[in-house]
């Protein structure tokens, strides 16, 4: 693998003109970047060379830094990928405009883990209708002009959630008590699922009663404990916290430690990195984090299936599990 960077798009507004589009075969009608100008059928395979772009929302948070770590050492296996990574800092505008100078560029294919729905689906849409094979990794777009989704199903990964919850304060039918939801960023996709798919659990327990207000943590561990210093303040009896991940699980314990109530608390994430939730959970911290597997090797292998004329499904699911300390060793690895 190679990595190059982005020349700025005044330089590559040049070359603009000349899209190039893609026919049923998924072959490429102009040479992409980086590859000689040769018919295909005379240049053998191993020649080729690819450029894809990796438009990333931002590296700040623990899954992030893992899942841009091992889709880099995957290109790395692959002398003919050269990978352009760019990284939005978080911010939709960055992202956009990142994505538009990809396209200029006319990458081979692009990566893409969207920092929300509504403010990415055009762009997506944009690389697509330029003949651009797309990936779109964990945080769907709202229309399907893209190649391919990788991402886990969160709904599910909500539904066992809340089985979990149900479980913990006294199973079906008969469960009793408070919970706060920790919401991660209100625009995605991963949390309206992760909601939607806890609340078919728990909205069939009658003794089970939501406290807290509704509002955004953004996935952040100091978000989420800021929210939850509010909550334990006005709330003198919390018995489960839901988060939408492990950092912000983590984040609501911490304020409830802070005033000594955490031990009356059982705490839920998602993600499951091995490192951090699972981690925590054989501490005793959370009671279950959820997995939440990392796209970027498969959308690596997706991307360079559908460049290598291979045809790829329009989405790929990847598994998930409940994990608590009965086995969280199997998942420390
Ligand atoms: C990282 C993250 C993960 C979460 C995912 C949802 O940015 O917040 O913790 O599972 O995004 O898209």
């Amino acid at each position: 693998m190679k990595t190059r960077l982005l020349l700025p798009a005044v330089v590559l507004g040049l070359v603009a003109g000349c899209g190039h589009s893609e026919n049923e075969a998924g072959e490429t009608g102009a040479p992409p970047v980086g590859r000689p100008a040769k018919p295909a059928a005379a240049t053998p395979a191993a020649a080729k060379k690819w450029t894809i772009g990796f438009s990333q929302v931002t590296e700040s948070e623990p899954w992030r830094a893992v899942f841009d770590k091992q889709l880099e050492d995957e290109a790395a296996k692959h002398p003919e990928v050269t990978l352009i990574k760019q990284l939005a800092n978080d911010k939709t505008e960055n992202q956009k405009q990142q994505m538009s100078n990809l396209i200029t560029q006319q990458v081979n294919a692009i990566l893409i883990s969207p920092k929300e729905s509504a403010g990415l689906s055009s762009v997506v849409a944009d690389a697509y209708d330029a003949g651009i094979p797309v990936f779109v990794l964990d945080r769907n777009v709202e229309n399907d002009k893209y190649t391919s989704f990788i991402g886990a199903d969160n709904v599910e990964i909500g539904r066992q959630a809340g089985q979990y919850a149900v479980k913990l304060l006294g199973g079906p039918g008969k469960a009793k008590g408070t919970y706060v939801e920790v919401w991660g960023g209100f625009g995605t996709k991963p949390s309206a699922d992760r909601s939607r798919g806890f609340h078919e659990a728990v909205d069939q327990e009658p003794g089970m009663k939501k406290v807290g207000a509704k509002v955004d943590c953004d996935w952040k561990l100091e978000k989420a404990q800021n929210y939850m210093e509010g909550v334990l303040k006005l709330e003198p009896q919390i018995d489960l916290v839901y988060a939408h991940n492990d950092p912000m699980a983590k984040g609501a314990r911490q304020a409830a430690e802070a005033v000594g109530r955490a031990d009356k608390i059982r705490f839920l994430g998602i993600d499951g990195l091995p490192n951090e939730g699972v981690q925590w959970v054989k501490q005793g911290l959370l009671a279950a984090t959820f997995l939440y597997p990392t796209p970027g090797v498969e959308g690596l292998k997706q991307a360079l299936k559908k460049l290598n004329g291979e045809s790829v499904p329009k989405k790929v699911t990847l598994a998930t599990a409940t994990i608590t300390k009965d086995n969280a060793d199997q998942f420390a690895k």
